[in-house]
């Protein structure tokens, strides 16, 4: 497992990030294991959201390992807010709405403080000024550390910025070899190319230039929540890339589609959502191993990108 230093904060933690979206799937007892698995691989970081499950994910994280000061001090645990379900769904960045959820992941999560906060997605009605209210009143209370932000653009992070007296220092995308607007936009600049269009405003650049690490959810989803794709003929020349690669240093096709992550210089941690154990393991193995530059593109290239 490689660790990677997330810059304005002294946090030093692991390329593998568990996600724990869906683990109230598992019954206590399997999250236990899921939970020490990601311990033993040399996992440190946890990735909830306060509606995942609606806030079960969380609560039952805590109770399936039985939360403690021990446990709690070797973990950097992370959540998110800013996500409503009522109604048609909506976003809500509102002082009140930060402060109130976040007193009710610490009590889900058994714990006094969270490593980082994320604002899960960015709210058309923000008032920076009340999320910079909301994040004082956080830390200087102890309850949130570091802040970060997730799906963001450059110019939703300088808005921010602008009133926020704390660095932002993640940036949470969904990227995968099969969701790589950030890198195709790069790619083909100035040309008439589907490619060419710019979807995150060089989010990836911005993010390298202003020290902010990001980390890749849904590594392997195709679309919007499709499901793996490599359980999709479609991608046929993908797998066969990446399995050509992965047998050359033991991986599987989701192992080395999180070696294709990790090998971009961004240092972008990988946030893997299995519930199995022994993909979890598998996908860790993939986080060291190196891989050439005509290796990772070649691999871009399988999946259906054109290289101008
Ligand atoms: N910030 C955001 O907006 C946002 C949005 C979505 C997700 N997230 C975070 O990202 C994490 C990962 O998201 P995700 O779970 O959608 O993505 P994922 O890690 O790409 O997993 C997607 C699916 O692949 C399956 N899978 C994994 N390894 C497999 C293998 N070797 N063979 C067959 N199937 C395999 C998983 O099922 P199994 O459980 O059966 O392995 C899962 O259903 C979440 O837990 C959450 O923490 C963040």
């Amino acid at each position: 497992m490689k660790n990677i230093s997330i810059a304005h904060s002294g946090l030093q933690t692991s390329n593998i990030i568990l996600g724990c979206m869906r683990i109230n799937a598992l019954s206590l007892k399997e999250i236990d294991t899921l939970v020490y698995t990601a311990l033993d691989q040399g996992i440190n970081i946890f990735d909830h959201a306060d509606i995942y499950g609606d806030g079960t994910c969380e609560s039952m994280f805590s109770q399936a390992i039985g939360m403690n000061a021990d446990l709690r001090d070797k973990m950097i645990i992370q959540s998110k807010c800013s996500i409503r379900k009522t109604g048609s769904g909506f976003y809500d960045q509102s002082k009140e709405y930060i402060l109130a959820s976040v007193d009710g992941i610490l009590k889900r999560l058994q714990t006094d403080y969270l490593d980082i906060l994320l604002l899960h997605r960015p709210d058309a009605l923000v008032e920076p000024e009340e999320v910079a209210e909301a994040f004082e009143i956080l830390n200087s209370s102890g309850k949130v550390r570091h802040f970060g932000v997730s799906n963001y653009n450059p110019l939703q992070i300088e808005l921010l910025k602008k009133y926020i007296n704390y660095p932002l220092i993640i940036n949470q995308l969904q990227f995968s070899v099969v969701h790589t607007p950030m890198i195709d936009e790069g790619m083909a600049v100035n040309m008439f190319l589907d490619q060419s269009v710019d979807r995150t405003g060089h989010i990836l650049d911005y993010c390298r230039l202003n020290e902010i690490t990001i980390q890749a959810w849904s590594p392997f989803q195709k679309g919007f929540f499709e499901g793996p794709f490599f359980l999709d003929s479609k991608y046929a020349a993908l797998h066969q890339a990446l399995e050509k690669f992965g047998k050359q240093h033991g991986l599987d096709i989701p192992g080395a589609a999180v070696a294709w992550i990790t090998r971009h210089p961004a240092n972008i941690q990988v946030v893997l959502g299995t519930t199995k154990p022994e993909r979890l393991i598998a996908g860790c193995r993939g986080s060291e191993v190196p891989m050439t530059r005509e290796e990772w593109y070649g691999i871009y290239h399988a999946a259906g990108n054109r290289i101008p």
